[in-house]
């Protein structure tokens, strides 16, 4: 049995800290009803760098996250995940956050484990938010609403390994006339409604 580090005192919530996959193991099977996991991306590495509030900076989160190669994030991936398999209920529901280097090794991980992939949700930025483009007008940051107004075939995104083509801009099926951008890589970036889009340069 793992010592809880906390506990609330109407003993509702209980806190344990360690080796997740150890504490899962310790924990009965099929007793959880939600699990929501924020494992690391793999992203730091000597000269790794990522945009941050508009600014290039580096990537130096500590060990943990130093990047080993895809075949190290998909054995570390899995190991936690059977252990999240054991305790889940059968209908029960996983949630798990990525960036685009690690989310597809979770994944296919959980395809492999025979989890049931329902939804792919894609962070909603605001449309103030710089991202690192290169445009007509060269290589600097851009706000994602005045990507809405450029060609897109002349807009690239630089996610601090490499730049990707910006395929399009197009309207969500949600209210409030927010934009997604849509990069080859299949990332999707959307506007929340609150933006003041420069709706019109663009042609629907
Ligand atoms: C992406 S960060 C999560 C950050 C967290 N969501 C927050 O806002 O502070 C990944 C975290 O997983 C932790 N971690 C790495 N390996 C772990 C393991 N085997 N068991 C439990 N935690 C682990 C790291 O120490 C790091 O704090």
């Amino acid at each position: 049995m793992i010592e809880p580090y906390w506990q609330s005192p109407d003993r509702v919530a209980t806190l344990y800290q360690g080796d997740c996959v150890q504490v899962m193991r310790a924990m009965p099977r099929d007793s959880v009803d939600v699990i929501f996991a924020d494992p690391p991306y793999f992203l730091s590495s000597e000269g790794g760098t990522t945009c941050q509030n508009g600014k290039r900076v580096e990537v130096k989160k500590g060990e943990w996250d130093r990047k080993r190669g895809l075949a190290y994030m998909h054995h570390f991936t899995g190991q936690w995940l059977i252990a999240a398999r054991r305790v889940l209920k059968p209908e029960g529901t996983i949630w798990i956050t990525g960036t685009q280097h690690s989310i597809h090794s979770a994944a296919v991980a959980m395809d492999q484990l025979g989890y049931r992939l329902i939804n792919e949700i894609i962070w909603c930025l605001g449309g103030g938010t710089n991202v690192y483009a290169d445009t007509a007008k060269g290589v600097g940051l851009v706000k994602i609403k005045d990507l809405a107004g450029l060609d897109h075939k002349s807009v690239r995104l630089w996610n601090g390994e490499k730049w990707t083509q910006l395929l399009g801009v197009s309207r969500t099926a949600r209210a409030g006339n927010e934009l997604t951008i849509t990069l080859r890589s299949g990332e999707k970036i959307s506007c929340t409604p609150k933006c003041n889009f420069r709706t019109w340069l663009l042609h629907w």
